[in-house]
C-alpha cells in the first residue's frame, strides 16, 4: 500500500531557499521550452575560458545518434572546483577529513592550501609521464589524496577512472586493461570500519594480469611496509619531494573526457561510462545548488566512497564547484558503533547528510539511543541515495535522526546520469515518504509499458527519458556501439534506466528498482552476470544462475544457484568455498547471501533459464510460479521449491 501522507515544505523553507514552489514550476517550464537559452543562462554558473555558444547538440535516434553539450566551451575542471574560489574565499575551508578511527587525526585544507596540493600532484603525475588524454587508474582509500589525484588529473587533462577500494586484484586488473591505462595511484593500505585493507598488495596482483601497467605511485597512508618494485613503483612523497607547486591548467574543450567509472550492466563485463568536462561538471554543480541549497560557510557531508559516481559528484566535483566546505570520512557510518555517524555530525556541525538507505536501515537495527546520544542540531537538510528508500526508513530518517527538522531529499540518479535526476527540492517540493518525487528542470521522464506504449497519468511502468540533459554519460569507454544498444535501442529514440516506475495521481515519481538483470546491494550494483561468470569458473561449478532477493538492510542480497559437475558432492563446506571464491573474484560485495545447489536449473526447451521462477523461489514467492509447463523439465521446479535456502 503506498504511503499517502504529505510532508508540506517547512515555510521557513518556502521563504528562504534558492528555489520556491513557483520557481521551480518556472525553471522546469523554461528547460523545456527554451532549452538552448535556459542552458546557456545555467552555463554561466562556471567559469569558462571561452564561453559556449552552443548548448545541447544530441539526438538519440540511431540515424544521427551523438550526445554533446556545449561544444564550442573551453573551460578546466579544476580551476572551476578551486582557482576561482581562491580570491573569495582561499582561506576557507574546502575539504574536512575525518579517519576511520575517532581517536585518530583528522586533517583540514582551504581552498588555497587544496590548489598547492592538487598543483604538486598534478606535477607528480606529469613527472611519471601522464600527458593530456591519458587514463589514470585511481585505487586509494577515502583520504584527502583521493581527491587530490582526481582534481590534479583534471587540472591536466588525463582521465580517470577511480576503482573502489573494495573491488579485488581481479576486478581491478580487468578496468585497468579495459582503459588501457599505464599508471595506478593507490596506498600502501586503507582503512575501514577499524580493518586495514591492503591496496597495494592488490596492486603487486592486479598488475600479473595487466600488462598495460608501467608505473605504480603510492601514497603512505598507514605507513604498513609494503614492497616496492623497481622501475615501476614510485612513493609519492619522493615524487613530489622535488616538484613545483603551481600547475598551469590545461584548456580543455567542453566535450573532452574529465572519466571513466565501471558499473555494472545486465550482460557482460562492467562498462566503462564515460563523462565529459564542461555537461558533467554544470550537471554536478547545479543539482548540489538546487537539491541541497547549499549556502556558503555550511558544511556538507555526501557519506558515500569517492569509488562510487556519489562521491565523484557530491564529494568532489558539485561541492567544490560551489565552493562549498566539504566533510570526507575515511570509514564506515556505524563503526565502532552506531553513534558515530551522529557524533561526526555533531564534531563538525553538518548541516547537511547525505546518505543511502543501507546506511539507515543498519543503523535503525540498534535503535534509537545511539541517536539520541548525540545532539545532531547543526542538521538543516537530509538526503538519500542509491536504491529506493522504504517509508519506515524514511521516516526514521525525518522523525528520529532529524527531529522531525529536516527536509528529507531522496535523489533518484544513475552513473549514467552524472547527478540527480528525479528529487524533491527543498523549498519548492511537498515530500512523500518513499518517492523521489519530480523531475528537475531538463529531466523528461516517460512510463512506457513494455511493447513501448506511452503511459499516461497514474501508471506503472518502465521509466525512460525523453531528452538529454548536460551530465548524462556520452559513451561506453571504447565501445559506442554498446553505447547505443544498452540504453537507447529497448525504445527507440528514448535513454532506457532499466528501471520500473510508479507515477501516482499528483505526477510523483515511485522507482520501484531495476527491472533488468541487475541487482542492487546496499546501494551498490552488481550484475547477475559478473557474479555468474565468477561462479562458473570455479573448477567444481557446471552452471550457475544468480538472482535478487530482498534483504532488509542491504534492500538486496545476492541468491545464487549452482550446478555442480558430475561426481562433485555439495556440502556446507562447498557452499562457503564458493562464496569465498565469489569474494576473491571480485570483491566482498559480490559475496552471495544464499546459495542454492541445484541438481538442473529450469529452462526453456530453447535453453534459455527462466530468471522468472528463479527470481520468485529466492523471495519465498512459491505460490505464484505462474506456468512452468513450458520448461524442458518441469520437476526440476519442484526440486528447488523443496531445497530453497535462507543463507
Ligand atoms: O535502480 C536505481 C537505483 O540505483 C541505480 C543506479 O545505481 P548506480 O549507477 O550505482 O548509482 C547509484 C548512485 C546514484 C538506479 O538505476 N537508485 C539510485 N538512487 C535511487 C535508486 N532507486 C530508488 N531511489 C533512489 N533514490
Amino acid at each position: 500500500m503506498p504511503d499517502r501522507a504529505l510532508y508540506p515544505v517547512p515555510p521557513e523553507w518556502a521563504g528562504r531557499a534558492h528555489v520556491d514552489a513557483a520557481g521551480y514550476e518556472r525553471l522546469y517550464r523554461a528547460s523545456l521550452e527554451d532549452a538552448d537559452a535556459f542552458w546557456l543562462e545555467q552555463a554561466k554558473r562556471l567559469d569558462w575560458v571561452k564561453a559556449p555558444t552552443v548548448a545541447g547538440n544530441w539526438s538519440f535516434d540511431e540515424a544521427d545518434f551523438g550526445i554533446k553539450w556545449f561544444e564550442d566551451g573551453v573551460l578546466n575542471v579544476s580551476v572551476n572546483c578551486i582557482d576561482r574560489h581562491l580570491a573569495t574565499r582561499g582561506d576557507e575551508t574546502a575539504i574536512i577529513w575525518e579517519p576511520d578511527s575517532p581517536d585518530g587525526e583528522g586533517r583540514r585544507f582551504t581552498y588555497r592550501e587544496l590548489h598547492g596540493e592538487v598543483c604538486r600532484f598534478a606535477n607528480v603525475l606529469k613527472a611519471q609521464g601522464v600527458a593530456k588524454g591519458d587514463r589514470v587508474t585511481i585505487y586509494l582509500p577515502m583520504i584527502p589524496e583521493a581527491a587530490f589525484a582526481v582534481l590534479a588529473c583534471a587540472r591536466i587533462g588525463a582521465i580517470h577512472s577511480v576503482v573502489f577500494g573494495g573491488f579485488s586484484p581481479e576486478a581491478l586488473a580487468g578496468r585497468i586493461e579495459d582503459c588501457d591505462s599505464k599508471i595506478v595511484v593507490t596506498a600502501d593500505e586503507g582503512c575501514r570500519g577499524g580493518r586495514r585493507v591492503p591496496l597495494k598488495a592488490n596492486v603487486d596482483e592486479a598488475a600479473k594480469r595487466a600488462p598495460s601497467l608501467e608505473k605504480v605511485l603510492v601514497v603512505r597512508a598507514t605507513g604498513a611496509d609494503v614492497p616496492m618494485t623497481g622501475g615501476r613503483d614510485v612513493w609519492f612523497h619522493d615524487a613530489a619531494a622535488g616538484v613545483d607547486t603551481d600547475c598551469p591548467p590545461e584548456p580543455m574543450n567542453a566535450e573532452d573526457p574529465l572519466f571513466i567509472l565501471y558499473t555494472s550492466g545486465s550482460t557482460g563485463k562492467p562498462k566503462g561510462v564515460l563523462h565529459t568536462t564542461g555537461g558533467y561538471l554544470l550537471w554536478a554543480s547545479l543539482t548540489h545548488h538546487w537539491c541541497f541549497d547549499y549556502r556558503p560557510g555550511e558544511v556538507w557531508w555526501c557519506a558515500a566512497d569517492i569509488g562510487w559516481v556519489t562521491g565523484h559528484s557530491y564529494i568532489v566535483y558539485g561541492p567544490l564547484a560551489n565552493g562549498a566546505t566539504t566533510l570526507m570520512h575515511e570509514g564506515v557510518p556505524n563503526w565502532p558503533d552506531a553513534s558515530r555517524i551522529w557524533q561526526i555530525v555533531d564534531k563538525y556541525e553538518v548541516d547537511t547528510l547525505y546518505t543511502s538507505p543501507t546506511a539507515l536501515r543498519s543503523l535503525m537495527k540498534e535503535g534509537e539511543a545511539p541517536v539520541k546520544a548525540t545532539s545532531r542540531k547543526s542538521l538543516k537538510l537530509l538526503g538519500s541515495v542509491g536504491e529506493p528508500i522504504n517509508p519506515e526508513a524514511w521516516r526514521w530518517y525525518h522523525d528520529v535522526a532529524g527531529d522531525g527538522r529536516c527536509p528529507i531529499v531522496d535523489t533518484w540518479w544513475q552513473t549514467e546520469t552524472g547527478g540527480v535526476l528525479i528529487a524533491p527540492l527543498p523549498g519548492a517540493t511537498d515530500l512523500k515518504p518513499g518517492s523521489a518525487t519530480k523531475p528537475l528542470p531538463g529531466v523528461a521522464p516517460e512510463l512506457v509499458d513494455a511493447e513501448g506504449q506511452v503511459l499516461e497519468g497514474a501508471a506503472d511502468g518502465n521509466l525512460v527519458l525523453t531528452r538529454s540533459w548536460p551530465g548524462q554519460m556520452r559513451t561506453v569507454w571504447g565501445d559506442h556501439d554498446r553505447f547505443f544498444q544498452t540504453y537507447f535501442s529497448t525504445y527507440k529514440g528514448k535513454y532506457f534506466t532499466g528501471d520500473g516506475c510508479r507515477r501516482d495521481e499528483d505526477g510523483y515519481y515511485w522507482i520501484t528498482g531495476r527491472v533488468d538483470d541487475v541487482i542492487n546491494v546496499s546501494g551498490h550494483r552488481m550484475g547477475t552476470a559478473e557474479v555468474e561468470s565468477a561462479l562458473v569458473a570455479h573448477p567444481k561449478v557446471a552452471e550457475a544462475a544468480v538472482v535478487g532477493m530482498p534483504h532488509e538492510v542491504k534492500g538486496q542480497g545476492i541468491y545464487a544457484y549452482v550446478t555442480l559437475n558430475a561426481g562433485v558432492e555439495a556440502s556446507d563446506d562447498l557452499r562457503d568455498e564458493l562464496c569465498k571464491w565469489v569474494r576473491r573474484e571480485i570483491g566482498p560485495i559480490a559475496t552471495p547471501d544464499a546459495l542454492q545447489f541445484a541438481p538442473g536449473l529450469p529452462k526453456t526447451r530453447s535453453g534459455k533459464i527462466m530468471r522468472r521462477i528463479l527470481r520468485k523461489i529466492a523471495e519465498g514467492d512459491v505460490g505464484s510460479l505462474g506456468d512452468t509447463s513450458t520448461l524442458a523439465d518441469p520437476a526440476v521446479v519442484d526440486d528447488l521449491v523443496e531445497n530453497r535456502v535462507t543463507r
